[in-house]
């Protein structure tokens, strides 16, 4: 089956990224990106590309080539999805907040009323891509759905989840490891094999069951936050043992059982999918009665709050004990470098702990706008809008930022941060002046030697 056109529902930090490398790569495609969000789509057409409204490095250039030649978004949903044969459901699935499964179990409503539009809009045969993240067994849900309109165009659906990682989502895109595509129907897989053939050798293209493929991506998540975890936990045993977790994580690494890779200790992971997908995947575990295996997973949550509380109440007690009026700095807000995502990152869960002891927060971060750090704290409902207001400054420079801080916390690994020029920072803090590290960027020896009191994670 030849495809000509395709849609995508959601225009987010996957379908955004994902689609606009798909439309490079096939310019026969015409690929357009629907979303409910006028104000995103809005951004999306921006002129100027670098208002767009993800950063990541690499893309606003493949929009400006692509845009308005085979790349569109928009607002029209219903007509997107008339006009493809096949159509990609790249929307939010967050955690639960309300009801049964609250807090743990994937809020599956975006995901159907999708469904529930294409069902009622399609007159013409159409390929349905899951390429959200989903819990194993959703297909069945959205083929129930898409089975019972009454009508007799033919609904195929695949899962394709995506393994981009933010930051690096342009190059995690161009060469991916692999591609996943489980699904019933040869032919639909093929089609979409066949998009992804135009750039990626066929080897890579991974070919499953529908459900192997849902819960690959399940796992995956969960196997790369349980290392975070993993070498997060011994961190703390490094504290207390003049072991040095950078030491440790090299000695390991070099085996080639276990891997080099995701072995930084640091102040814990954040991001919209890691802590979703494990919830995610301990409710699954234990509405099967799978308790062992819930319990199992659900640790590497539980030792990645610790880690994020952990790091501030040492900062804490490292300024005698009191915050109480002391200027703290955040260096960084995204929850990792090369993104303005702030989705659970662990700056906003410091932040909100210093808050509660009265510290007043500086945040600097590169990319992400002063807006979004207190629609951050303010979603949390600590306090009121007004107190975070009054105790949260947020500003452009750097060097104004750290102007009479008591301590910096360094929450992203942005790599400006280890170029600055921290003789001159040291001159404008308070003393005595404190980093703590929270992603062990700097380099102890020349911090300490400028005269700063230096904490790092897991030395
Ligand atoms: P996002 O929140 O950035 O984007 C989702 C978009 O879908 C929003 O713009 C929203 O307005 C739109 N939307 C929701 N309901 C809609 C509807 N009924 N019709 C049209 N548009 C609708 O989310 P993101 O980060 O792109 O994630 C999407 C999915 O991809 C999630 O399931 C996530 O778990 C998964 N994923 C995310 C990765 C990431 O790094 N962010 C990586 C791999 C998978």
């Amino acid at each position: 089956m030849k495809i000509s056109k395709i849609c995508c529902i959601g225009a987010g930090y996957v379908g955004g990224p994902t689609m606009a490398v798909i439309a490079k790569m096939n310019p026969n495609i015409q690929v357009t990106i629907v979303d409910i969000n006028q104000e995103r789509i809005d951004a999306w057409n921006d002129k100027d590309v670098s208002k767009l409204p993800i950063y990541e490095p690499g893309l606003a250039e493949i929009v400006a080539e692509t845009r308005g030649k085979n790349l569109y978004f928009s607002t029209e949903i219903d007509k997107a999805i008339d006009e493809s044969e096949m159509i990609f459901i790249s929307v939010n699935t967050p955690t639960k907040t309300y009801g049964k499964g609250k807090g743990m179990a994937a809020d599956l409503k975006y995901v159907e009323l999708c469904a529930r539009n294409i069902a009622d809009v399609a007159k013409t045969d159409k390929i349905v891509v899951e390429k959200s993240t989903l819990p194993v067994r959703t297909a069945q849900a959205i083929k129930s759905i898409l089975h019972n309109t009454g009508s007799n165009v033919k609904f195929d659906i695949l899962s394709n989840p995506e393994f981009l990682a933010e930051g690096t989502a342009i190059q995690d895109l161009l060469n991916p490891d692999r591609v996943l595509i489980g699904g019933e129907s040869e032919e639909a897989i093929e089609a979409l094999a066949n998009i992804y053939g135009s750039w990626v050798p066929q080897d890579q293209i991974l070919r499953t069951n529908v459900w192997s493929s849902e819960l690959s991506k399940l796992t995956a998540n969960a196997f790369l936050a349980q290392r975070i975890s993993s070498i997060n936990a011994i961190s703390e045993l490094c504290e207390r043992t003049e072991a040095d977790v950078s030491e440790v994580a090299r000695a390991i690494g070099m085996d080639s059982r276990i891997g080099s890779k995701f072995l930084n200790a640091s102040i814990g992971f954040g991001g919209s999918c890691f802590q979703k997908d494990i919830l995610n995947l301990v409710y699954i575990a234990r509405s099967y009665g799978l308790n062992e295996v819930a319990d199992y997973w659900e640790q590497v949550i539980i030792l990645n709050d610790h880690q994020k509380r952990r790091f501030s109440d040492n900062l804490i007690s490292t300024l005698y004990n009191t915050v109480s009026g002391k200027k703290i700095a955040m260096l960084g807000w995204a929850f990792k470098k090369d993104t303005n995502d702030t989705r659970e990152s662990a700056a906003i869960y410091v932040a909100d702990h210093l808050l509660s002891e009265q510290a007043n927060i500086a945040v600097y971060d590169p990319k992400v706008p002063s807006k979004k750090v207190y629609v951050d704290l303010n979603y949390l409902q600590t306090r009121s809008e007004d107190e975070n207001k009054a105790l949260v400054e947020t500003f452009d420079d750097p060097y104004e930022a750290v102007k009479d801080a008591h301590a910096i916390a360094i929450m992203t690994e942005w790599d400006e941060f280890k170029t600055y020029d921290w003789k001159k920072i040291f001159n404008l803090m308070k003393k005595p002046a404190f980093i703590f590290d929270g992603r062990n960027i700097l380099n102890k020896d020349e911090m300490t030697e400028i005269g700063f009191e230096y904490s790092s994670i897991g030395k």
